[in-house]
């Protein structure tokens, strides 16, 4: 008897006040996120994902809603989260604005059907063990401003629909197994800032749409096979970059003069191609450089006196490479200096300057000469 006036009562409630009572909406959207909690091989985190919780699924962990109560971020990052997306029901929650999985257990593939989610401004998936390649459907993603699929697993050509995302300032594909796709079906990215490619398996010189990305503050294609020269453009576009990582790839050809575009240049990072030639005396003119690697090439000629400018320089290496004469005088300007790899040549006496050292390596150098008694004072550090 108590149980059917409950029921009644219960029913007259749906009825009278829908507004207190959760929408059609909300209740598929909280029955497709238990459906693939309930898919996952390991969720412990997701406790308060509950079916006696289903009207408070705006309240469950990592869940946020709209002011209509409709989902529209998932943030779960290092959640312990192992599965699949499988049996995400990416149709019934189109009001995702934010979906943050980075740093689980998630495997298998990348669903097309993630191109649904058009409202997405933020996709985060990086750090997981997906293994499938990007779906083309992720060009339906056109509010998209941050991307990342870094540290996965994945595979195959990067489709040039991603050309799609215009509105992208964070684009991260690096640590997987891409390859290259035909680079001239990407159109430039007025607004990207960001730009990760490194340890994939690219190949081809650099991609032309790179240097109309003139809002690029970093990039970084290190350890690819990527060849040929650096396209004068990039120096002469690309003015507003800090970090520039192009090494361990198969680049080849002299430095450009034309680095000296580059004057917001922090960190310069070219070590392990095949750059030929003298490294150019602009280069000291980049004077905000904290950190610049030339290790594992084949340069030569003298070290150019206006490098002692670079006065911001904590990191310098220079092993490996045909350098001719000796360390200069000028190094001990350099009293920033905390990291030092150096080709050969007998070590001036100003090295005593380098207060802040900490870390000299000179040991695939053909040094002459006596080292000087202040290098035994740092000896603890090398
Ligand atoms: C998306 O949110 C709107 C209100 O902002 C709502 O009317 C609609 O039902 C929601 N869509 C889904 C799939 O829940
Ligand atoms: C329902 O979710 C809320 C908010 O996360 C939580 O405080 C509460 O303990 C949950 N209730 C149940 C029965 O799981
Ligand atoms: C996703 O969450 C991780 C961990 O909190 C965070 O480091 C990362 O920046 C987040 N992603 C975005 C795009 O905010
Ligand atoms: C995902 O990981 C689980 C657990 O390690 C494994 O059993 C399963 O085969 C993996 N699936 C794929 C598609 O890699
Ligand atoms: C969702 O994505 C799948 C796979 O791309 C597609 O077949 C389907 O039509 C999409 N549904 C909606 C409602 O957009
Ligand atoms: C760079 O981005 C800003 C917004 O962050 C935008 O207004 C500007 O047009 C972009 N510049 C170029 C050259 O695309
Ligand atoms: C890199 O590219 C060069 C020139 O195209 C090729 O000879 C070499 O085998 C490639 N290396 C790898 C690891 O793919
Ligand atoms: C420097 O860049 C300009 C403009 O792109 C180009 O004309 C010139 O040849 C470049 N200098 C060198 C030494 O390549
Ligand atoms: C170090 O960098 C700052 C800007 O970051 C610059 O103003 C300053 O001139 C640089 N110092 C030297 C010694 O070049
Ligand atoms: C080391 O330098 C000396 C001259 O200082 C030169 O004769 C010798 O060939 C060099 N050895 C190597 C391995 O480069």
């Amino acid at each position: 008897m108590k149980t059917a006036h409950l029921f009644l009562a219960y029913l007259f409630l749906l009825t009278m006040c829908p507004c207190v009572c959760p929408s059609r909406a909300a209740t598929s959207e909280a029955e497709a996120l238990m459906r693939w909690k309930s898919s996952l091989s390991s969720s412990a985190s997701l406790e308060s994902w509950s079916v006696n919780n289903i009207s408070n699924h705006c309240r469950w962990i990592g869940i946020r809603c709209n002011d209509e109560g409709s989902v529209s971020g998932i943030s779960l990052p290092g959640s312990g989260l192992a599965g699949t997306l499988d049996l995400f029901h990416f149709t019934a929650l189109l009001n995702l604005t934010t979906f943050n999985l980075s740093g689980n257990y998630l495997n298998g593939s990348v669903p097309a059907a993630l191109g649904n989610l058009t409202s997405l401004t933020l996709l985060d998936l990086s750090n997981n063990p997906f293994s499938s390649a990007i779906p083309p459907e992720i060009g339906r993603l056109t509010e998209l401003r941050y991307l990342s699929f870094s540290e996965n697993q994945m595979v195959g050509e990067i489709p040039y629909q991603i050309g799609n995302l215009r509105k992208v300032r964070f684009l991260d594909l690096g640590s997987n197994y891409f390859k290259s796709p035909d680079w001239s079906r990407f159109p430039t990215f007025p607004f990207l800032t960001h730009l990760n490619l490194y340890y994939n398996e690219l190949t081809s010189e650099i991609p032309h749409f790179i240097t109309t990305c003139l809002n690029l503050t970093f990039l970084d294609l290190s350890l690819n096979n990527f060849t040929g020269q650096i396209p004068e453009s990039l120096f002469t576009n690309l003015v507003k970059l800090e970090y520039l990582d192009l090494s361990s790839n198969a680049f080849q050809g002299p430095l450009s003069p034309n680095i000296t575009s580059l004057t917001k240049l922090k960190d310069l990072r070219l070590g392990n191609n095949f750059f030929s030639g003298n490294i150019p005396q602009e280069l000291g003119l980049c004077n905000k450089l904290t950190d610049l690697d030339l290790s594992q090439n084949s340069l030569s000629g003298p070290w150019p006196p206006s490098l002692s400018n670079l006065g911001n320089l904590s990191y310098l290496g220079l092993y490996d490479n045909e350098f001719s004469g000796e360390l200069p005088s000028e190094i001990g300007l350099l009293t920033n200096l905390e990291h030092l790899n150096s080709f050969s040549g007998s070590i001036p006496p100003e090295i005593g300057n380098l207060q802040n050292m900490r870390w000299l390596y000179l040991s695939t150098n053909n040094f002459s000469g006596k080292i000087p008694q202040v290098v035994n004072r740092l000896s603890g550090n090398m």
